[in-house]
């Protein structure tokens, strides 16, 4: 790092983790260039969300010209061309052509406000008393306070004092609580969110809130076949919302559009993108909602409409966007699909290889959990090797891993350059 930064490094309020500190001076699609001579592969994609590389030349050229029109002009002010253009590609992306569309500018407030979408649209529905969110003890949400409070990631909000009486409502469908090790499970676990809406009283419960697959909190768990249905059909027979956090798996991390296609009958009524969306080349969230209950929103008894900000529907934001489409629409799908496909099978093949306890997961997203205390020596050894990782936090202090999610516009050359690295680290430890 530059000299003259190395003092100021501690004044930079980011994670309090001692995550590796790459002194970058350029990228290029998943490669980073560090000022040291060393390149590095970037084996989580960022913080899962560098999903077609950096550099991008589509993106650039979407920017360039939006920045040659007009850099401000949200939709309160001019008629929002861009961003309407953008909430057309993307809905139809993601197979959900008639939705409405809130943009915001991260995930975190993507969250909060569909929180508040959903609890109008409940309470035009259902009544007034209509607020809470339910949500799993495995669940990460956002880095507001109230997203915080409400979602179950214990390292991020570790005192119960401060889930303000909000917390996690019911278990995820996950290991401790259900282990689903043979992959026989019927779904009753879902019976849990039931339970749960039944005890607060249906009447007082807006939504269900969830990741269809978990992300960095649990690692890529995925969800026994049935589940989400399950879910779903439980919070319809109650008039309650179901809405999906695909702020990390949106986007063909999984491998399909949104997480939840994997499954028949498990679309929700709001669903929730940001990072892929973006694709670290802008902040940016989308909230999506499904045209059978958005008239609700604009309803005569509806509160006031929760989502305008300064900066939402921001027009640089919607071009970053429509060349990060541009990029995710131009891939070879079935290559993808089949790249994707060794790469769960080779990370299947660690388990139980030294530090390797579990595997699991989709697409281009696995969750590589590890034995206790072998977490950072594996970061290090796939460092030394040039991959970097980021880590996940499990159901347990003592659950933890590495999030494997390359760029979906990783190549094969890129992905045997991970899968080598990793299969020498693992060895190194073992
Ligand atoms: C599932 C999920 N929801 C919400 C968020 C919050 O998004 P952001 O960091 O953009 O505020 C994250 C971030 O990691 C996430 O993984």
């Amino acid at each position: 790092m530059a000299d003259q930064y190395l003092s100021s490094r501690r004044r930079l309020l980011t994670s309090s983790r001692p995550l590796p500190d790459f002194d970058v001076v350029a990228a290029s699609g998943p490669w980073l260039h560090c000022s040291d001579g060393r390149q590095v592969f970037d084996g989580s994609s960022g913080l899962i969300c560098v999903n077609v590389g950096q550099g991008s030349t589509a993106v650039f050229s979407r920017i360039e010209k939006q920045f040659s029109r007009a850099t401000f002009g949200g939709a309160a002010v001019v008629q929002p061309h861009v961003q309407m253009e953008l909430m057309d590609r993307l809905c139809h992306a993601v197979g959900r052509p008639n939705d409405s569309v809130a943009l915001v500018t991260c995930g975190t407030l993507a969250v909060e406000v569909a929180i508040g979408l959903a609890r109008n649209i409940a309470r035009v529905r259902g009544g007034t008393q209509r607020g809470d969110i339910l949500t799993s003890n495995l669940s990460y949400h956002g880095m507001s306070a109230l997203t915080l409070a409400l979602a179950g990631n214990h390292a991020r909000r570790p005192r119960l004092e401060d889930a303000l009486g909000l917390g996690p409502a019911f278990p995820a469908p996950y290991p401790p609580a259900h282990d689903h090790a043979d992959r026989a499970c019927d779904a009753s676990c879902a019976d849990e969110v039931a339970k749960a809406i039944d005890s607060r009283g249906a009447d007082n419960v807006a939504a269900v809130l969830l990741e269809p697959v978990s992300g960095t909190t649990g690692g890529a768990h995925v969800p026994p076949d049935g589940y989400l249905r399950r879910v779903s059909e439980i919070c319809r027979e109650r008039g309650v919302l179901v809405l999906h956090d695909e702020v990390l798996t949106g986007l063909w991390r999984t491998g399909t559009p949104l997480a939840s296609n994997h499954w028949d009958g498990a679309e929700p009524d709001l669903c929730i993108l940001s990072k892929g969306l973006g694709a670290g080349y802008t902040a940016v969230g989308a909230v999506l909602v499904s045209p059978d209950i958005a008239p609700l929103i604009r309803h005569q008894d509806a509160d006031p409409l929760p989502a305008m900000g300064t900066m939402a529907t921001h027009p640089l934001q919607a071009a970053a966007c429509l060349g990060v489409l541009d990029e995710l629409e131009s891939m070879d799908r079935d290559a993808f699909t089949a790249r994707g496909e060794r790469l769960g099978e080779f990370l299947r093949g660690l388990v139980g290889l030294g530090p390797v306890r579990d595997v699991r997961g989709l697409g281009h997203l696995y969750g590589l959990e590890v034995w206790p205390g072998l977490l950072w020596p594996l970061m290090k050894e796939a460092e030394r090797r040039g991959v970097f990782f980021y880590p996940f936090t499990g159901a347990g202090p003592r659950s933890e891993g590495l999030v494997v999610a390359p760029p979906l516009t990783s190549t094969d050359e890129d992905i045997d350059f991970l899968t080598t690295a990793l299969s020498d680290a693992v060895t190194a430890l073992s």
